[in-house]
């Protein structure tokens, strides 16, 4: 098996990820005049763990809530359209929201996620990966935070499944051949 990102490697860039987000969101106006909190949506499930420990090293307000999306398994990638099967519960209207997926691949789950939220006119929508397949993810899906780019492999593992639902918990992430 071969571990791309170990257990260390991950919680040191998710730390500075967190000081990168905290720091955008401190310098925003409505931060520092209002204190209005930031709205995360988490996407179950592979989210899960870099939701957890990014959320709780961000110093500024937040407010958590979670949605599920239809997902593909890995090896049968027909192209099915996504669709939000568990949706928001928070009110969005004039929220502050920051999507915050495991990985970026096709983009469809992305594109599905950002439209359907668009639909309560938030005030801005902001995203979070931790990994994004650059070679695959298409250039027109705007992803504000990134932890690692990684190659076009199919990966498992905090928080990500190996195809089967499986080895999510893992606290590392690996190479699944398959
Ligand atoms: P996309 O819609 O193709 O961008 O894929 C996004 C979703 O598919 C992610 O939220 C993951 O849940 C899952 N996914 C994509 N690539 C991988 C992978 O390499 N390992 C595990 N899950 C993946
Ligand atoms: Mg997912």
């Amino acid at each position: 098996m071969d571990i791309l990102l170990n257990k260390n490697c991950i919680q040191k860039r998710i730390s500075e990820m967190a000081t990168e987000i905290s720091d955008y969101y401190q310098n925003q106006a409505w931060h520092r005049y209002a204190g209005e909190p930031v709205t995360i949506i988490c996407i179950l499930t592979g989210a899960v763990f870099f939701m957890a420990d990014l959320v709780r090293q961000l110093t500024i307000p937040v407010e958590l809530d979670f949605i599920r999306a239809s997902t593909y398994s890995g090896k049968t990638t027909k192209a099915q359209p996504t669709k939000i099967i568990s949706p928001s519960t928070t009110r969005l209207h004039d929220a502050h929201i920051l999507i915050i997926d495991d990985i970026l691949d096709t983009g469809r789950t992305l594109r599905t996620v950002q439209t359907h939220l668009a639909w309560p006119y938030p005030e801005d929508i902001h995203t979070a990966v931790l990994l994004r397949k650059p070679d695959k993810a298409p250039k027109d899906i705007r992803v504000d935070f990134v932890g690692f780019d990684i190659d076009d492999k199919w990966v498992a593992g905090y928080g990500m499944d190996d195809r089967y639902g499986k080895r999510r918990a893992v606290p590392y992430v690996f190479v699944d051949e398959g």
